[in-house]
């Protein structure tokens, strides 16, 4: 199996079962044969571009996760758990298709914002990295559906958010639940900070109390509900 000069495998045929004298293979035989190896060829191509595509991919997300953290001095692995826990939420309110994917990456890159705004005051980069994080992957037509979710990311169902100061469903859904995880996240640095030798199970008592303490101020009740029914059981 040859594609573009490149072997790509071996096809081998044995033992031909027909009733012409010896069995023997013929040219007819031998020119199917090829076309087959040819269309197999291009098969195997395509799958392993394909696969090498996906771990390009998951890699270079793994890269600018670790380079957000490091750059918005973020704990480690801050952009997985915040995707991780988004999911979550998201399946619990049955999300699916387009709207889960664009939430799966604009949880992951929520902060890239922070790479492009490095150059503005400390406080500046606060205020703008989700304008910015979402004029950055504007260009980039898998994630589009993404960036109206970065930039809503501190939005607060309240309206006490930034950086528009929307509220109720006029932040899109999807940053409402990024929003609720990103001061998850906040509440569970400030815990670790504090003790960082916390039993896990205690951590995550504080984290449900923090989210029923703010449910329908803070953040959406669906979103709170569906992560006390879904995530902290299983972590606890
Ligand atoms: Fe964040
Ligand atoms: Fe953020």
């Amino acid at each position: 199996m040859i594609f573009q000069d490149e072997p790509i495998g071996v096809m081998e045929v044995l033992n031909k079962r027909v009733n012409a004298p010896g069995g023997k293979f013929t040219a007819d035989d031998l020119e199917i044969m090829q076309s087959l190896a040819g269309f197999a060829a291009v098969s195997i191509v395509n799958s392993r571009l394909t696969h090498d595509q996906k771990n390009f991919f998951a890699n270079t997300m793994e890269i600018l996760g670790a380079a957000i953290e490091a750059i918005s001095k973020s704990s480690t692995g801050h952009c997985w758990r915040v995707a991780q826990t988004s999911c979550t939420i998201a399946r619990r309110l049955k999300i699916t298709g387009q709207a889960y994917k664009s939430i799966y990456y604009a949880s992951l890159l929520h902060d890239i914002g922070y790479i492009g705004a490095q150059r503005q005051s400390a406080q500046r980069t606060e205020a703008s990295h989700p304008s910015i994080g979402a004029e950055m992957v504007s260009t980039v037509r898998l994630l589009s559906a993404a960036g109206p979710l970065i930039e809503a990311h501190h939005e607060l169902w309240d309206g006490s958010g930034f950086p528009h100061g929307l509220k109720h469903e006029s932040i899109p859904l999807g940053a409402r639940i990024i929003s609720f995880v990103e001061q998850l996240e906040k509440v569970r640095d400030e815990v670790k900070r504090e003790s960082p030798k916390i039993p896990e199970g205690d951590l995550h008592v504080k984290l449900e109390q923090f989210a029923s303490e703010n449910i329908d101020t803070l953040f959406d009740p669906q979103v709170v509900a569906a992560y006390l029914v879904e995530v902290s059981p299983a972590l606890n």
